[in-house]
């Protein structure tokens, strides 16, 4: 085979940014761009790495399917569509340097800091914002620092925060309903700009790998706390998740997404 007959076909795109877990690609057409999700795992700052096999064809689908439902109540999104089993099409957005963090149960780093028990329920739902900086190892900071520094202004934190509510209470409804309790999770947005004015929409992704989901009976951790906390079967986890989803039920996908049987077919 010729080199050329060896380029992938990725290689004809320009890449625009690499993260941790996915890369952006130009898309199509102006103002939009490919999402691919890579496999890669990192925690604590990308002091902990791993690989977890499948992981980004199961997050992509399971970002697809929360996306479509939360633009199905009304939460503008930059989802397009899915293109194939790890790409989706999304619009170009000029992200907004803040993780919001929504907490209906104390875990991870709300636990350590205040010493309060995991799993205790909170009272109200709290929601925090960390500032996106990876060599500041992405800060808490309040709505002041937020404002103070131009991060977002007060109409867009706003509308952040109501959009994190809503988004709250339709996934703690569609995970009871599949018997997962949404203990916590992040969202970031993006700004799209119309001539002057902008408006803030949803970006990123939504998957196991940004909340924390228990299975409701047995408080089994079904996200990426099992990477996090060496616990062990993070594929099994997450393919739990997408089958409560209602995704993969039978088809090529299932055969894919079976890993046990893609490694014996590949005798590894
Ligand atoms: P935390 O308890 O470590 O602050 O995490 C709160 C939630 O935010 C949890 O569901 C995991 C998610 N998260 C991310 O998606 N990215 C991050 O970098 C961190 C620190 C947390």
């Amino acid at each position: 085979m010729t080199f050329q007959g060896k380029t992938h076909p990725m290689a004809r795109r320009r890449q625009i940014y690499e993260g941790k877990a996915k890369i952006l690609y130009e898309g199509p057409e102006p103002g939009t761009l490919i999402q691919y999700f890579k496999d890669d795992a990192t925690a604590f700052n990308a002091q902990k790495k791993g690989t977890i096999n499948g992981k980004g064809v199961l997050n992509n689908r399971i970002s697809e399917h929360v996306f479509t439902l939360l633009a199905g109540i009304g939460i503008p999104t930059h989802f397009i569509r899915r293109l194939n089993m790890r790409e989706q099409l999304i619009r170009q957005v000029e992200i907004v340097p803040i993780e919001v963090v929504v907490r209906n149960v104390v875990a991870g780093s709300l636990a350590k800091k205040l010493g309060i028990e995991e799993g205790t329920p909170l009272p109200r739902t709290i929601i925090e914002y960390y500032y996106k900086d990876d060599a500041l190892g992405d800060p808490l900071v309040t709505d002041e620092h937020i404002l103070c520094f131009g991060w977002a202004s007060q109409e867009e934190l706003h509308d952040m925060a109501d959009m994190a509510i809503r988004v709250n209470d339709f996934l703690s409804g569609l995970f009871a309903g599949i018997g997962i309790r949404l203990v916590d999770f992040k969202l970031e947005f993006g700004r799209i700009w119309d001539n002057d004015y902008s408006r803030i929409i949803l970006a990123d992704e939504i998957s196991p790998d940004g909340c924390r989901l228990w299975d409701m009976t047995t408080g089994e951790k079904l996200d990426k706390d099992r990477f996090r906390r060496d616990l062990g079967g993070e594929v099994e986890a997450y393919q739990e998740v997408a089958r409560r989803l209602g995704l993969f039920p039978e088809g090529e996908d299932s055969a894919v997404l079976d890993l046990e049987s893609h490694r014996k077919r590949r005798g590894k």
